[in-house]
């Protein structure tokens, strides 16, 4: 399972990637917002920023919602770094921007994925990814783990190439029941990732190691 983290402030892409665990960074524009990053030339070298840290795929999200505007904001999105995959949002015009993107040998993460339909035609366009958003659908009282299932039998039905990047992640139980439910990727905050090696028996037994230790040192 690959882990990518899903924001675009940099000390928390590097504290992710000296772990050593990362293979990947998420994108949207309400993340940008957050890190007051705006007009396009910041935007565009924050991604190459973000690329100067992570070897590996970059999602960057265009703006434009209609096939033209996509097109063109996506081609300049990949040629900023071999590492950007551009991010298209999963509507009819969307779909058709995979398809040209995919004919073109620009790789897509096809997003705002919230039903195995959705998945289904963004696969069939080619997208590198699908992004189903597994927190959001959680937050409305759907299951966002089941959307998933839904969507790797599918895949598997047909073996569609297309990656299951599970988005939206919002805690480590939402990792956990991704990678057993088989889920290519997943993206999430860094106190997801960070949360998954708390373990008060870890920690108890490290302590006890400790003393140990200084014990036998102090008696020797
Ligand atoms: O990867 C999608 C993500 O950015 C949305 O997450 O927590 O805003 O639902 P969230």
């Amino acid at each position: 399972m690959k882990f990518f983290i899903d924001t675009a402030n940099l000390d928390q892409i590097r504290q992710a990637q000296d772990l050593g665990i990362l293979d990947g960074v998420t994108t949207n524009p309400s993340l940008m917002a957050k890190e007051g990053i705006s007009g396009e030339a910041a935007v565009q070298a924050h991604y190459r920023a973000i690329c100067d840290i992570v070897d590996g795929d970059v999602s960057a999200e265009v703006i434009a919602t209609d096939f033209d505007g996509m097109i063109a904001e996506g081609q300049i999105l990949a040629d900023l770094h071999d590492n950007i995959v551009v991010k298209v949002p999963c509507t009819a015009d969307g779909i058709k921007a995979v398809r040209w993107f995919t004919d073109h040998g620009i790789r897509t993460n096809c997003t705002l994925i919230f039903s195995a339909g959705q998945a289904l035609l963004a696969a069939k366009a080619g997208a590198t990814y699908v992004s189903p958003f597994i927190g959001r659908l959680d937050d409305i009282s759907a299951d966002g783990l089941n959307l998933i299932e839904q969507i790797r039998t599918i895949f598997d039905n047909y073996e569609f190439g297309t990656e299951i990047l599970a988005a939206s992640v919002r805690h480590t139980m939402h990792i956990l029941e991704c990678a057993e439910l088989g889920a290519d990727v997943m993206t999430g905050p860094l106190s997801a990732i960070m949360g998954l090696l708390k373990h008060p028996l870890t920690d108890a037994g490290l302590a006890q190691f400790l003393a140990d230790h200084a014990k036998a040192a102090a008696e020797a």
